[in-house]
């Protein structure tokens, strides 16, 4: 093991091999992702800045539950195309029955049957709260999609902060333990600067993984 305990548990599901937390999210617990607290501790505003979208860019949130940050970024960004991806039908239905979510023309959902027609296309990822779900098929996929100058930045609960708040930690990454493993999938990975209870990094596809 090199030193490095295997920071995946058994997960209950195969295709979600990899991921740190053995549950997929129950769609019971969407309401919580609507909760308005969240944007004390994790202002839409600091997600919209770090993503640093290019005008007329396609931007994906993968992961995007209930659609909370994704109609952020689309109220400040009208100039970009958002597309809103979870695998859970009932989460997209939960976003699409928002009535500021229906007053976007640049927000859209998708399930990952479309992630192959992005492929390749998309000039940035957001990605909260989800790396510790994500199964290692998954993270592929998501690195997939990005064009030639784009990344991803993903935001996760971190491990090693003691929070009234969020997944046990025993589910999540703490900073230095997610960006080991985005590296071992071939991305190059900048720390940012952490939130109150999560960290931040900017990943782009090193050249060897294009
Ligand atoms: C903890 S929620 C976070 C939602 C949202 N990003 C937020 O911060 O409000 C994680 C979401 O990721 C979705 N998810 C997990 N793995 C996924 C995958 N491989 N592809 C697409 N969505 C996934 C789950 O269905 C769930 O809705």
């Amino acid at each position: 093991m090199h030193g490095h305990r295997n920071s995946a548990a058994p997960v209950d599901d195969p295709s979600r091999a990899g991921a740190k937390q053995p549950g997929r999210f129950d769609p019971q617990r969407a309401a919580r992702l609507d909760d308005p607290s969240r944007f004390e501790y994790l202002p839409p505003e600091r997600v919209v800045e770090l993503l640093d979208a290019p005008p007329g860019a396609l931007v994906v949130d993968f992961g995007t539950g209930t659609g909370t940050y994704a109609i952020r970024v689309a109220i400040a960004r009208p100039d970009v195309a958002v597309v809103a991806i979870d695998e859970q039908p009932e989460m997209l239905d939960h976003l699409r029955a928002k009535p500021e979510a229906k007053a976007l023309a640049n927000l859209r959902t998708a399930l990952p049957e479309e992630l192959p027609a992005l492929r390749g296309r998309v000039a940035r990822v957001f990605a909260l709260n989800v790396l510790h779900e994500l199964g290692d098929d998954s993270l592929r996929a998501l690195g997939a999609l990005l064009g030639p100058e784009g990344f991803v930045l993903f935001v996760d609960w971190n491990a090693e902060i003691e929070r009234p708040v969020g997944p046990p930690r025993d589910h999540v990454y703490g900073p230095e333990e997610a960006a080991e493993r985005l590296e071992r999938f071939g991305f190059a990975v900048e720390r940012l600067e952490p939130f109150r209870y999560h960290y931040a990094l900017r990943a782009r596809l090193a050249r060897a993984a294009r």
